[in-house]
């Protein structure tokens, strides 16, 4: 969702800024907008519209002037249409400011303050500014500490005032905000991704700190006025692996670089082919001292935590519940401080699962974060972190990141199982070493994606499509079904197969395409009977199936052979066919495959 830059120092700053936005647009966002900071008249020019970056490049180019310094912004509507006056930044007065967030009691200030006259846009971030303006009488700390103490919701907010120079003024609650200085300047910005072309050393905001910029320092201070050391992290992201590497869209490159991504989550965390998590300081007695396991998370993510509670039930048989966050705090979820809550993020950023691991640690529960971003606010937030060290993760549709959590899931099963005494030593091993397999199995399926790209233009022209499996099968389709669903608009459902029969076969006709996925070998007499059953009906069967077992029908189906692995991490080959499946049919039809229509890939609102 929306994406900040600011920038004070020697470069063009339109540029600069330009450049990061461009490097933002894969959060996902409708329109985008910069102020910059006249060096000669002192005078703050605002440029934006709704659309593109590159649409905000064509207006910026018409007048060019020196500037010092810069703030932009690009918008994920929330408050008010997709138009050019709700774009930010907005100014209003001496104050030009951007915003990310929710503030939820915008209505409220502009009634008590009497604002309405000062507003030219919907948004609740054109309020603020306001609010802003109207407390600002010289000293920019002040102003922004009596706004602050009125808003009530989440923020990030970055600040120009007119008579302060080339000082860009931040604060933040919740809403991330990241800043660095360099040989360049000062800059701030939502995440990473805008920062890491001039430096990899960065620190994160803290909630409700005063961070001033200018060209040449970089102060942040509390709301006491006292001044606070930043804790610089340095991140181990280079930008070069955030290009597109020749490939024609971010997915296919993520997809591609899925087995590199794996055998960099499992690395460092196997020693004499056992799982380890010394390096992570994820003690044993997490997984011992529990009594039921929690996994919160958000879209294909979630999808993940249901992978690991097929694992969990069948090796460990915990109690295990996958929650999705955004109805976990309203669902008296049964948490305590014997339940262990495995949040699951690759942003580190999304509102709800961050708030639904606050909520289970004001219960007692321990919190274990599985992340792809360092120093995001989940990871913060949790008391243990396993990174998943998938690289930037560029394109929406969430490739790599699902399959490298699936990764973190076998080796804290494993361990789990190993310090609870279900596994012997030797077990665990032999466990593990399927595990390691598994760059080598998705290689495979990789180098054979010309076949999957000829199964892709058979569902090409359908409206709806099923998917359709048992056990751990059903799990892989949800993530299937959601993958396909967002980045071509077919509209897809996933179907337990045996439930097929209890309502949506009805909907079963010549016209609606069946996927099937067949990996698991104890039931699949019976995944080939709710096969034949949706066959009969007249509709088209893509089956994607474990090599081993796909004989028995040869020459009856259309069959996608999978590399042969365990059942259990047969999840690996069969969700990378999906991946590819879903990026064909979405390339075919012309789309934009890393940008869907109105799809974020970072949510920062509830
Ligand atoms: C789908 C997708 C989303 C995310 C979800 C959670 O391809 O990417 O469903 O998985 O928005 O995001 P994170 O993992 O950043 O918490």
């Amino acid at each position: 969702m929306c994406g900040i830059i600011g920038y004070t120092g020697s470069e063009d700053v339109r540029e600069v800024l330009l450049d990061a936005l461009e490097l933002l647009e894969y959060r996902g966002y409708d329109s985008a907008g910069i102020a910059v900071r006249d060096k000669e008249s002192g005078n703050t020019q605002v440029f934006k519209c709704a659309g593109r970056v590159s649409d905000l490049r064509a207006i910026c180019a018409t007048e060019r002037v020196l500037c010092g310094c810069g703030i932009g912004h690009t918008r994920w509507a929330t408050h008010g249409g997709v138009n050019d006056s709700n774009a930010h930044p907005h100014q209003v007065g001496k104050v030009t400011l951007v915003h990310n967030g929710i503030i939820e009691n915008y209505r409220e200030l502009i009634t008590d303050y009497d604002l309405a006259g000062d507003l030219k846009s919907e948004t609740d971030s054109e309020v603020v500014a306001a609010l802003l303006n109207r407390f600002y009488e010289g000293d920019p700390a002040e102003a922004i500490k009596k706004t602050v103490a009125k808003l009530k919701g989440t923020f990030a907010l970055v600040v120009l005032f007119a008579d302060q120079g080339d000082t860009i003024f931040s604060t933040r609650n919740v809403s991330p905000i990241v800043a660095t200085s360099c040989k360049e300047g000062a800059m701030l910005a939502s995440d990473l991704t805008a920062l890491c072309r001039f430096t990899n050393r960065y620190f994160v905001v803290p909630e409700y700190h005063i961070l001033t910029l200018t060209a040449d320092k970089l102060t942040l201070t509390d709301f006491d006025g006292h001044e606070v050391e930043p804790e610089y992290l340095t991140a181990d992201w280079e930008l070069n692996s955030a290009g597109k590497g020749g490939y024609p869209f971010y997915m296919e490159k993520e997809i591609m670089e899925q087995p590199e991504a794996i055998e960099n989550t499992i690395a460092n965390r196997v020693k004499s082919g056992m799982p380890d998590f010394s390096l992570d300081g994820v003690p044993d007695s997490l997984f011992t001292d529990c009594e039921r396991i929690s996994i919160i998370a958000c879209g294909t993510a979630m999808h993940a935590g249901l992978v690991a509670q097929a694992l969990v039930k069948s090796i460990l048989h915990m109690h295990i519940e996958v929650e999705m966050a955004s109805e976990f705090m309203y669902s008296d979820p049964v948490i305590d401080e014997k339940t262990l809550v495995i949040a699951v993020s690759q942003s580190g950023e999304t509102i709800d699962t961050l708030e639904a691991v606050k909520y289970a640690k004001r219960r007692g529960a321990k919190c274990l974060s599985v992340i792809n971003v360092k120093g995001s606010s989940i990871a913060r937030e949790s008391d243990y972190v396993l990174y998943t060290n998938a690289g930037p993760e560029i394109a929406v549709a969430s490739t790599k990141a699902y399959t490298t959590q699936l990764a973190v899931f076998y080796l804290i099963v494993a361990r789990m199982a190993h310090s609870r005494g279900v596994f012997t030593t030797e077990e665990t091993q032999s466990f593990i070493r399927e595990l390691q397999r598994t760059p080598e199995v998705m290689k495979k399926v990789l180098e054979r994606r010309r076949d999957i790209h000829v199964v892709a233009k058979k569902v090409l022209a359908a409206k709806d499509l099923f998917m359709i499996g048992r056990g751990l099968d059903y799990s892989i389709l949800l993530e299937g079904s959601l993958k396909l669903k967002e980045v071509s608009y077919i509209h897809s459902e996933a179907y337990a197969s045996g439930e097929l029969k209890h309502g949506p076969i009805a909907l079963i006709t010549q016209d609606t395409p069946v996927v099937a996925a067949v990996t698991q070998e104890k039931l699949m007499s019976k995944e080939l009977s709710n096969i034949k059953e949706v066959k009969s009906r007249g509709a088209d069967v893509v089956i994607f199936m474990k090599e081993s077992i796909a004989e028995s029908i040869e020459g009856e189906y259309e069959v996608f052979k999978l590399p042969d692995m365990q059942d259990e991490f047969m999840v690996m080959p069969a969700s990378v066919a999906l991946q590819l499946l879903a990026y064909y049919v979405s390339s075919d039809k012309g789309y934009d495959v890393d940008k869907p229509r109105n799809l974020a890939k970072v949510v920062t609102v509830e």
